[in-house]
């Protein structure tokens, strides 16, 4: 019975993704227009298989063989697209700023494409421990119209062992206004990498932790005084001032 349920939500998963139209046909920066942007640069992909990972990876040599990874599905398959288009608001009333926008866990880049076609302006950087797997998918990304107002920046980061010092070196001077962390997901690197971005972020802020429901214990740590919300194992931490 529980198998019988499951493919009929996936069935009907596929049919509203399949359902989604061209980004025109939606309003710039809402939550559906995030879900035809993430499809139109690639959408949904699993089973990428690990090409490196991290010496503090705690994961066995078998447990790390099986599977793959998974990208592509922020906006529609974990349904962040509301909380993203709401938290993102007070930067869209300026869509042309020159932002830094930063992201930890890139894999083949559909999340780098989306930023930059919201943000055209932005200074894009993606920070993994593997580019590998958008360096290859770079080709697909341009076909699909990607980063027609500038390609993004590529840093490697390992989020278990790179701290403040390296994320000065890879901003060297600029202030993220956002920053989003989509890599290992442990609640030891979303701390490490949090501490390690504190002390870099612009004035006004959002800062976004995905796929682990606790995030919000190490993200209160670090941001004590912040607004945080936590829902769907999205964690946002947001601090917005009027220019
Ligand atoms: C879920 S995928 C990212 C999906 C991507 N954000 C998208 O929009 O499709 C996770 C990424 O985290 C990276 N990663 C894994 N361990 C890491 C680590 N220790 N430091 C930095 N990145 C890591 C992987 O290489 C992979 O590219």
């Amino acid at each position: 019975m529980r198998a019988i349920i499951k493919k009929a939500k996936k069935y009907m998963q596929n049919r509203r993704y399949n359902k989604i139209s061209s980004p025109e046909s939606y309003a710039i920066g809402s939550a559906q227009w995030l879900q035809a942007v993430e499809k139109k640069f690639g959408g949904y992909v699993e089973g990428v298989r690990r090409h490196k990972v991290s010496k503090r990876d705690p994961r066995s040599v078998e447990q790390l063989s099986v599977g793959g990874m998974i990208g592509g599905d922020r906006m529609f398959h974990h349904n962040y697209a509301s909380e993203y288009s709401r938290a993102l608001s007070p930067l869209l009333k300026d869509r042309s700023a020159n932002l830094t926008i930063v992201e930890i866990g890139i894999l083949q880049g559909t999340g780098l494409a989306l930023w930059k076609e919201l943000f055209p302006n932005a200074d894009v950087l993606g920070l993994d421990i593997d580019t590998s797997h958008y360096n290859n998918n770079l080709p697909r990304l341009l076909e699909n119209g990607a980063f027609i107002a500038g390609q993004p920046e590529l840093h490697l980061f390992d989020q278990f062992v790179d701290g403040e010092e390296r994320v000065r070196e890879i901003l060297n001077g600029r202030k993220p206004s956002i920053v989003i962390d989509d890599g290992f997901h442990s609640l030891e690197t979303i701390e490490n990498s949090a501490m390690a971005f504190k002390g870099y972020l612009s004035n006004s802020f959002v800062y976004f932790s995905e796929d682990n429901k606790d995030a919000h214990i190490p993200l209160r740590k670090v941001f004590p005084n912040k607004c945080i919300t936590s829902e769907n194992s999205l964690c946002v931490v947001e601090d917005f001032h009027e220019a």
